[in-house]
């Protein structure tokens, strides 16, 4: 097995965005359009990849990190004089040399590892991906001789009816064997009337050497789809979503309708989970089995357990135990952690806290910076005071604790375990243990044990 570096070209303007953001990277899918070919490339152990840049270079930069290498094209000469800006980085560092565009990301890695294997194993000079389609999508033409073989590769523009009539066309993905690429490539003389450098001409360099050309055809052209416009990115977008969805279903998710389903790639979901319309399951999120979520719900970089009901709710950032209900209605923001089988019900919003097993926060609450018990009763209305306009403070409720219906709990405080507050108080004091407090604000009135309310159901 020899070593492979990939080169991913992404320095054209991409005026057709109509964009102040360089169009690589527009979102696809929840991320950037170029990490897709930088995905495509690592998953075929490319190293290094080299992204050529040059419109809006340091936006890429500052998106990309130091994911990967940058070679920077400085004006924009043609696809072969972007490959040559790579020469110096990558000569002598790999012996196969794949080319992606930035702006295709729908390829999929398993058609990249069929041209990287039929390259390894038939050891041409250039190994190019084909597609077989009637429409020319703008492509260059493949020409081939009696025998089969590739002669050339005319740009659209240049291809006289002949030509045009062919099917087989140039999806610009290439294998090279380096050594030959790096020979080869800086010969290719401009092309007129753009003067450009074209890649392609490449082909012919091959053809006048003997060398061999190989290919690996495709015809599912939304492989291969572009991205110069608004239009083409919803396409790519509508592409990458149905195959993200079709994976999960066949692992067993139900997804009620794909067509309104948003499901990033990084999402997993566990089997016979049922996912309804209008759902975006979004970032790193993870849902476990048996799960319902949806409709109308919003979750990102979250970790949901299983059994779970989730009903018209948004979820970010947050950690949700196994027989959890939630909805319709409610919001976790980050750090909100609810344990097993808590219900959280209508209008509730929970940040930054923990609700142990059991609890029960039925209706318009809030609970931010705080640590409830287990079975613990937050009655409607109820709220954690916890900012005093400089500073957050924290709320701890004991377990088995009963929260009267509107009660503020004024942070920082306490109330224990299997303590009471009356309907409307305001806590501004720690409730000891099994004590029942009311009033505003509220004290502590008399233990429950000594009143003969148990306090624990
Ligand atoms: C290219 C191919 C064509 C193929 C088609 C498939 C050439 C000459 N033609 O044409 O045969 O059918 O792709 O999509 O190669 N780029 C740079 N620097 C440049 C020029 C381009 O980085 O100087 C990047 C662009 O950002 C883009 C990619 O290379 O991501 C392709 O360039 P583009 O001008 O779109 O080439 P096509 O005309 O589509
Ligand atoms: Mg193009």
């Amino acid at each position: 097995m020899g070593s492979l570096a990939s080169i991913i070209l992404a320095a054209g303007q991409g005026t057709r965005m109509k964009s102040a953001l360089p169009k690589v990277l527009h979102a696809v899918c929840g991320r950037p359009m170029v990490t897709w070919s930088v995905a495509n490339a690592r998953a075929l152990g490319a190293d290094p990849v080299a992204l050529v840049v040059g419109h809006g270079a340091e936006r890429v930069r500052e998106t990309l990190g130091d994911e990967v290498l940058y070679v920077t094209q400085a004006e924009q000469l043609g696809t072969g004089h972007a490959v040559l800006q790579a020469k110096e980085a990558l000569e002598g560092r790999a012996d196969t040399v794949l080319v992606l565009y930035g702006d295709m990301p729908t390829l999929r890695p398993e058609t990249l590892q069929r041209m990287v294997e039929t390259h390894r194993t038939r050891r041409p000079a250039i190994t190019m991906l084909t597609v077989d389609s009637q429409d020319s999508m703008g492509f260059g033409p493949v020409v081939r001789d009696g025998e089969g073989r590739v002669r050339a590769i005319v740009e659209e523009a240049a291809a006289t009816p002949e030509i045009l009539a062919l099917t087989e066309l140039n999806c610009g993905v290439y294998c090279f064997d380096a050594a030959w690429l790096w020979r080869h490539l800086p010969l290719i003389r401009p092309t007129p009337p753009k003067n450009e450098y074209y890649l392609t001409d490449v082909a012919e360099l091959a053809v006048a050497g003997t060398q061999a050309i190989e290919t690996v055809t495709i015809t599912d052209v939304a492989e291969v789809q572009g991205i110069n416009t608004r239009v083409h990115l919803a396409r790519s977008e509508h592409i990458l979503r149905a195959r993200v969805a079709e994976g999960l279903m066949l692992d067993g998710v139900t997804i009620v309708d794909p067509a309104t389903t948003y499901i990033d790639p990084a999402v997993s979901v566990g089997r016979d989970t049922v996912i309804h319309p209008n759902t975006h399951l979004l970032g790193e999120t993870v849902i476990g089995a048996d799960c319902a979520v949806g409709p109308n719900t919003i979750v990102r970089d979250t970790k949901i357990g299983d059994r779970c009901t989730i009903v018209a709710s948004v979820l970010e950032g947050a950690t949700v135990d196994d027989g959890v209900e939630i909805g319709p209605f409610a919001h976790l923001r980050p750090g909100a952690h609810l344990g097993e089988g808590v219900h959280m019900g209508n209008f509730g919003e929970v940040k930054n806290a923990y609700l142990a097993p059991g609890t029960k926060m039925g209706h318009f609450s809030y609970v931010g910076d705080a640590e409830l018990g287990p079975d613990v009763n937050v009655g409607a209305g109820s709220i954690t005071c916890n900012y005093d306009g400089v500073r957050k403070h924290r709320t701890e409720v004991g377990a088995g604790a009963f929260i009267g219906s509107g009660t503020l709990l004024v942070a920082p405080v306490r109330v224990g375990a299997h303590a009471k507050t009356g309907a409307g108080s305001v806590v501004t004091h720690d409730v000891p243990d099994n004590t029942l407090a009311y009033g505003v604000p509220a004290r502590p009135k008399r233990t429950l044990q000594e009143s003969g309310q148990g306090g624990e159901e």
